[in-house]
């Protein structure tokens, strides 16, 4: 049992869908602008008691079913978020307690790259034997984080969680992690104002996202697509083995300069949950896959290619084999 597989995914999105119209009003835009530039028509906003531990939790019950195991038999658990408002708790430590455990719990923060981060740290613990089963969590609130009346902002976050059971297996259901950081230009994308100056001047507005989106999308077009290769090299594949696509669902605009730039097999199927589920950031990427399997796009034993990428900035990617 010298490598890491994952066993099930798992979902959770929020109750309400909001579409672009209802956006449009508070930052002078239109349906149209929202979907030609993103390629999203509508996303899903958390309801007030949709927390973000009633998510993840979500989230993780149904990787637990999917993965046919209960909690008990879990041997820690990862949670990648960017929007965990209470860090003292940990979102990990609160999710283990909600699942009955008094399991190891890592909180993680990479941005929108995080779940291909924790998906790098799972794999190594499992092959390691530090454990033989891990929860790996993405779970995000990111409207308590978005200014509704900023035009480059309001119409691209949203919430939701989505997870994977991985366990210890024969075969390798995980490649290698390629992954890296560019913190000089990684003030493209960031809280104003952080929390210390609010702390130091509590006149100030909240905390809320700032973008220069097309700094953003720039640095992702002509990176992930490297990015994506090497991952595929350090799995011993080639892109021409690859079956499903998940970019990070930012926009759908990256997601077809990802496709543009690689050279995929015509049969490849690429994520678009982007297009009713906005983007989740660490979330997105599980909740892109668990849509695909449960619309029937993808099969057990498909190859997919994960890149994750964002603020920070930061990236993180690797080929898996779909349970
Ligand atoms: C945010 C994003 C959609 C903005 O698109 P853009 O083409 O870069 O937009 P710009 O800010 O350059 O503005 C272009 C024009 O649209 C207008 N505009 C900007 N925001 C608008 C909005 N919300 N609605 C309507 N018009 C808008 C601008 O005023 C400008 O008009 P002008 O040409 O008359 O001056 C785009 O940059 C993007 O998606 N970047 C990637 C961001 C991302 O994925 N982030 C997540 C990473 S995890």
């Amino acid at each position: 049992m010298a490598h890491a597989a994952v066993l099930g995914i798992g979902a959770y999105r929020p109750g309400r869908q909001v579409p672009n119209e209802e956006i449009c009003g508070e930052i002078d835009s239109s349906d149209e602008w929202i979907r030609t530039r993103t390629g999203i028509a509508e996303r899903g906003w958390a309801l007030p008691e949709e927390t973000l531990e009633v998510m993840a939790l979500g989230a993780a019950t149904d990787a637990l079913a999917a993965a046919g195991i209960g909690a008990a038999s879990l041997g820690m658990i990862l949670v990648a978020t960017c929007t965990n408002g209470q860090p003292i708790q940990p979102l990990a430590i609160r999710l283990a307690a909600a699942l009955g455990t008094e399991l190891p719990a890592l909180e993680i923060n990479a941005t929108c790259a995080g779940f291909c981060y924790g998906l790098g740290l799972a794999r190594d613990l499992l092959r390691g034997g530090t454990a033989d089963r891990i929860l790996l969590v993405g779970a995000e609130r990111l409207t308590d984080v978005l200014d509704r009346s900023d035009r480059g902002t309001a119409f691209i976050f949203a919430d939701g969680a989505g997870a994977f059971v991985l366990g210890r297996s024969e075969t390798e259901g995980v490649g290698p992690v390629v992954w890296g950081s560019d913190g000089e230009r990684g003030k493209v994308l960031k809280l104003i104002p952080d929390y210390t100056e609010l702390r130091n001047d509590p006149t100030l507005s909240k905390p809320s996202i700032s973008m220069e989106g097309r700094r953003v999308f720039k640095w992702a077009a002509e990176q992930m697509p490297k990015v994506a290769e090497e991952a595929c090299k350090a799995a011993g594949v080639s892109l021409a083995d690859i079956d499903v696509l998940v970019p990070h669902q930012a926009n759908q605009r990256i997601t077809e300069v990802i496709v543009k730039g690689l050279d995929l097999p015509e049969r490849v199927v690429v994520a678009d949950d982007i297009v009713t589920t906005g983007n989740t950031s660490s979330a997105s990427i599980p909740l892109a896959l668990h849509r695909m399997r449960a619309e029937g796009r993808v099969k057990p034993g498909d190859r997919a290619l994960l890149i994750g990428f964002g603020g920070g900035l930061a990236y993180a990617a690797q080929v898996v084999t779909l349970p």
